[in-house]
């Protein structure tokens, strides 16, 4: 069996939502200091729903493709669904990641969170803590 899906693939050579929003109202960057790959997410949100979101990602093909599912999971869909995006929902719509390459979809899930918690710092917006958790440590991820 190939190492990687087909859509895997495909999202890694026609990434979806690559670039910039200039004026976005979240932006989050989240990075792996074991990897040292980097992603980062922008928001455009109108009437509590994410109508825009575009990535930078600085990384390996399936932090790439990662990147580019997440942000097809959740273009157009409320905020509250953006929220509960997990990177088990990102690797299953991808077909799967190879088991050494699963931290790259929890990079696309922390950084959707963080561009979430800039919009709420920035907007004044009150929110339960709990739904984001401190930053991990990279120790306990495979590389
Ligand atoms: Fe680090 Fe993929 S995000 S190797």
């Amino acid at each position: 069996m190939a190492l990687y899906s087909e859509k895997v693939m495909d999202h890694f050579r026609n990434p979806r939502n690559v670039g910039v929003i200039e004026n976005a109202d979240g932006v989050g960057e989240v990075g792996n200091a074991k990897c040292g790959d980097i992603m980062k997410i922008y928001l455009k949100i109108d009437n509590d729903t994410i109508s825009d979101v575009k990535f930078e990602t600085f990384g390996c093909g399936s932090a790439i493709a990662s990147s580019s599912m997440a942000t097809e999971l959740i273009k157009g869909k409320p905020v509250a669904d953006a929220l509960k995006l997990t990177n088990q929902a990102v690797t299953e719509a991808l077909d799967g990641l190879p088991a050494h390459k699963l931290h790259c979809s929890v990079l696309a899930e922390e950084a959707i969170k963080a561009a979430m918690k800039d919009y709420y710092d920035r907007h004044g917006i009150a929110y339960d803590e709990s739904l984001f958790p401190a930053e991990h440590d990279c120790e306990s991820c495979e590389v």
